[in-house]
């Protein structure tokens, strides 16, 4: 086809911390049928590589030379027998129901299943397209899909200053939603009142008893429609405690990996989500995208960006800022 056969990839041959990450010339085959090749423009970052690179990770890469990495956006370069949807030229997103020792995304380019992508609006420049389809789709998918959130409801968002959690209050305000944030650092209140929170619960050591109760007090004793909850652990039973009668808790993240209890206020529904099981249905992923993209064209989903960084060379940079956790918001990398 005349395209270059190798790519500079980012591969891994043994588990560990952010120096197992090498640049290496990978092969690049030409798409099969219902596959594209795509041209990355720059990679989003996610804890799950960190994870994954580490071993830690729900699922084990395969080694030696293990591919990383979900999130990227880029240009379709050429496409496969059997691809009718996408042609060379369309702008896109990459992330859905990835495979990343085989199809990780950190190259200058990548072969995926077409199912692998979604399109990109031309508005949206590549950085913030590598930053945008994860955390609003998971956003999305357990909000509106999962607990069924209403205009209305109030909505309370643990470990709000994650990527998934600016992106869900940034979702709860575009369906007229009620956001209510929580954090344990004092300094990043205001960067999510700016954000669009309603109000701002910072917990510092004082544990979800007070957030609980503090939720209670800002909603005139009623209570939150909907719980989103990032982190589990000891502090789920307790968290409960906020919920109004009937409500619903999306548990979405164990960022505390201990054991957690239900809440005990019954009734009330516990949900767990998996983005993927919305994402590779043909229909969860074509309302999930014509959601985000909507939010992304009409500037009502603005990604948070914590730090671009310049070509391949720096991901043990960029991976080394995502474990110091001084960043707020999304790490990207700029091929
Ligand atoms: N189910 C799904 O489909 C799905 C999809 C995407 C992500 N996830 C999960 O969602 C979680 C968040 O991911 P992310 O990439 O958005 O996170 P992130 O950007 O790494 O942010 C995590 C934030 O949560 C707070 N935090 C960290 N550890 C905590 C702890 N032990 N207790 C309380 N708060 C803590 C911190 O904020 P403060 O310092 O402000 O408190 C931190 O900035 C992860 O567990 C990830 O695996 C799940």
């Amino acid at each position: 086809m005349g395209m270059p056969t190798t790519a500079r990839t980012v591969l891994f041959h043994e588990l560990g911390g952010p120096e197992v990450l090498k640049i290496e010339d990978a092969e690049v085959p030409d798409p099969g049928v219902g596959e594209v090749l795509v041209r990355v423009e720059a990679l989003g970052l996610n804890r799950a590589e960190a994870l994954f690179r580490a071993g830690t990770y729900y699922y084990q890469p395969s080694l030696p030379a293990s591919r990383l990495g979900y999130e990227a956006s880029g240009v379709i370069e050429a496409v496969g027998e059997g691809v009718t949807e996408l042609a060379g030229g369309d702008l896109v997103m990459t992330g859905p129901g990835i495979e990343m020792s085989a199809q990780g995304v950190y190259a200058e380019r990548v072969v995926l299943p077409e199912t692998a992508v979604v399109r990109r609006p031309e508005s949206v420049d590549a950085v913030t397209g590598a930053a945008a389809w994860l955390t609003y789709t998971t956003a999305y998918g357990a909000l509106l899909e999962t607990a069924g959130t209403k205009p209305g409801d109030h909505v309370l968002i643990t470990g709000a200053s994650s990527g998934v959690g600016t992106a869900a209050i940034q979702v709860a305000r575009r369906i007229g939603a009620i956001p209510l944030a929580t954090t344990r650092t004092e300094a990043k209140r205001q960067q999510l009142l700016d954000l669009g929170a309603e109000h701002v619960i910072v917990s510092g050591g004082s544990g979800a008893e007070t957030v609980a109760k503090e939720t209670r007090r800002l909603t005139g004793g009623r209570g939150v429609e909907v719980i989103f909850d990032a982190i589990g652990g000891p502090a789920f039973r307790p968290l409960g405690d906020a919920l109004a009668e009937g409500g619903t808790v999306v548990w979405y993240g164990w960022l505390d990996p201990r054991p957690a209890e239900l809440p005990w206020n019954w009734p009330v529904t516990v949900h767990t989500y998996a983005n993927f099981a919305l994402i590779t249905t043909p229909g969860g992923r074509r309302r999930s995208t014509a959601f985000l993209n909507a939010g992304l064209r009409d500037g009502g989903f603005r990604p948070v960006i914590g730090e671009v960084f310049d070509g391949l060379d720096r991901i043990q940079d960029a991976h080394r800022l995502m474990e110091s956790n001084e960043h707020t918001g999304k790490i990207v990398v700029r091929i």
